[in-house]
């Protein structure tokens, strides 16, 4: 079987980890998980960037050794991942041994093929983006944007990679992977960016100016440019395993995909005889109460503590189901607090509570069998296998967002369904047909929450277990036979209760 190998964009350690970070860890985790229980063996990469003028200024501020600074701050990134619950196999960070070896032999072996020359240069310099400009970069009035810092003219000589020679293979490459950029119209930024003449990478940092990077194997007054050495890290941590290259999915965010991972990285394999990675996909990224996250200004979300107060499902669930992958999205308590309510707590959470709680008064705690099927059971079936039908094919498109929504008008439904059947009205009754709509009623409850929940492990996987755990079922190993509508419950024992989303969630007042 292939290994389906999935990757996220390895995070800077110049500050802690933030919401965007933790998004995309949870939904490159949701995409794994959701490969695994279609079947596919997953191989699941993250970690951390660690060199460049970002880390080592940030680290002399502190007045640290860089490689402490990363220590520490690689800590964080490998706790966050570890709270969300995040599935990796293995987390790589860039001051390795492994991935340093890696990165020096494409560059001899590039230097050796003469696809790295040394050149003087001229020109504007970005400390900041770690980048050099061009006139085309300027804004109209002839001033440099601020994203770009402080701006200076410096002349130096460095080491340049042939990226130019390599566009029209780039473009037709494009052109026969139309699919190579998810969401698709992203591709389409990518074609426009070729339709300029590409300039040769500038590889390399002489020493005097950044110290805190990868020597080159060829000439020890450089360090490799942070992207040169940071791209690799997908290869270098798979490089003594087999069968995995090439990636089957890059996850990053709109902001690196032009020129670094659609441009650069392609060249960059193909020059050294490797094959390019199958997708790219591109999400959006997060504002908080409307604007930029900024720690200075406190508009900022540490994960870990969200998490905590929240909890973790909570979180991977809002994460998930109020962000359409690839467009932006705002996070606010205020929303937040409004899904936690009303999905999370009142819909799902009142459900199982529900399930529990009548399971226990009209049938001892365990799981009657149906003993008919009239139009309200067979309404709710039909909905399941519709709901069914459709999240499968939803997910495997990343529209994650709605499969959830889908997942929880079935949920809704199942609510509905109970005040339709009113099992605390049947079980007054002592008539056989009442009697046996009771059963009917409980069993339905039980299976249509089983079922519903069966849909939810990617995205929430500690909650499925639990609310499995509380119906006395321990879900089979393989998955689409987990999605039929059957009487797997029947007999099973429920618990007395389940604390799911707990704590009453008020929203904040205002002021
Ligand atoms: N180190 C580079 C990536 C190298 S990949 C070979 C980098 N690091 S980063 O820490 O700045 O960003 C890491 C990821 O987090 C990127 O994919 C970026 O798009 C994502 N996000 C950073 N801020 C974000 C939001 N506000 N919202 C969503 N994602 C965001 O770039």
């Amino acid at each position: 079987m292939k290994t389906f190998y999935i990757t996220t964009a390895i995070d800077y350690v110049n500050g802690s980890p933030h919401l965007g970070h933790a998004y995309e860890k949870v939904l490159t985790d949701v995409i794994a998980r959701f490969r695994r229980l279609m079947g596919d063996n997953v191989y699941f990469l993250t970690g951390v960037d660690e060199h460049g003028q970002k880390v080592q200024q940030t680290a002399k501020k502190r007045g640290i050794p860089p490689q402490q600074f990363c220590d520490e701050v690689s800590e964080e990134f490998r706790a966050v991942c570890k709270k969300l619950n995040i599935s990796n196999d293995d987390f790589i960070r860039t001051t390795e041994e492994r991935h340093k070896k890696v990165v020096c032999q494409i560059l001899q072996q590039l230097f050796d093929k003469g696809e790295i020359y040394k050149a003087e240069y001229k020109g504007f310099y970005s400390t900041r983006q770690e980048q050099f400009l061009q006139d085309k970069d300027r804004n109209p009035d002839g001033r440099w944007p601020e994203i770009f810092g402080e701006v200076t003219e410096i002349t130096e000589s460095n080491y340049f990679f042939k990226l130019a020679s390599y566009q029209d293979w780039l473009i037709e490459f494009l052109k026969k992977n139309e699919n190579f950029v998810f969401p698709r119209y992203r591709q389409k930024q990518v074609l426009e960016f070729l339709s300029e003449p590409l300039n040769d990478l500038c590889i390399s940092r002489p020493k005097d100016r950044l110290e805190w990077g990868i020597t080159l194997p060829f000439d020890d007054n450089f360090v490799t440019y942070v992207w040169f050495d940071a791209l690799v890290n997908y290869y270098s941590a798979v490089i003594d395993k087999p069968g995995l290259w090439p990636a089957d999915f890059h996850v990053i965010g709109k902001d690196i995909l032009v020129p670094p991972h659609a441009v650069y990285w392609p060249i960059m394999l193909k020059a050294c005889g490797l094959e390019a990675p199958k997708s790219l996909l591109a999400h959006g990224w997060w504002s908080i109460n409307g604007t930029k996250m900024s720690k200075s200004t406190g508009n900022f979300v540490e994960p870990i503590a969200f998490a905590d107060q929240y909890g973790v499902d909570a979180l991977r669930y809002f994460l998930i189901r109020e962000m359409s992958v690839g467009q932006d999205s705002d996070f606010s308590l205020q929303q937040f607090l409004i899904r936690y309510n009303s999905e999370l707590a009142n819909n799902l959470g009142n459900l199982v509570n529900r399930t529990l709680n009548m399971t226990n008064r009209f049938s001892a705690g365990v799981v009657p069998a149906a003993e008919v099927s009239e139009e309200p059971e067979q309404a709710l079936k039909a909905l399941w296998e519709k709901t069914r039908d459709e999240v499968i094919p939803l997910c495997e498109g990343f529209q994650f967002h709605i499969a959830l929504e889908r997942t929880f008008a079935f949920i809704t439904a199942t609510n509905a369904y109970i005040e339709t059947r009113a099992p605390w009205k049947l079980g007054k009754s002592a008539e056989a047909k009442d009697q046996a709509l009771l059963k009917t009623s409980l069993a339905t409850m039980a299976e249509a929450l089983r079922l519903g929940v069966a849909l939810l492990p990617a995205v929430m996987p500690e909650t499925t277990v639990k609310i499995n755990g509380v119906l006395g079922y321990t879900a089979g190993a393989v998955w689409k036979d987990e999605l039929i509508w059957g009487s797997r419950l029947t007999g099973s024992k429920v618990a007395a209760t389940a604390i799911l989303f707990p704590r009453p969630q008020t929203e904040p007042k205002a002021g």
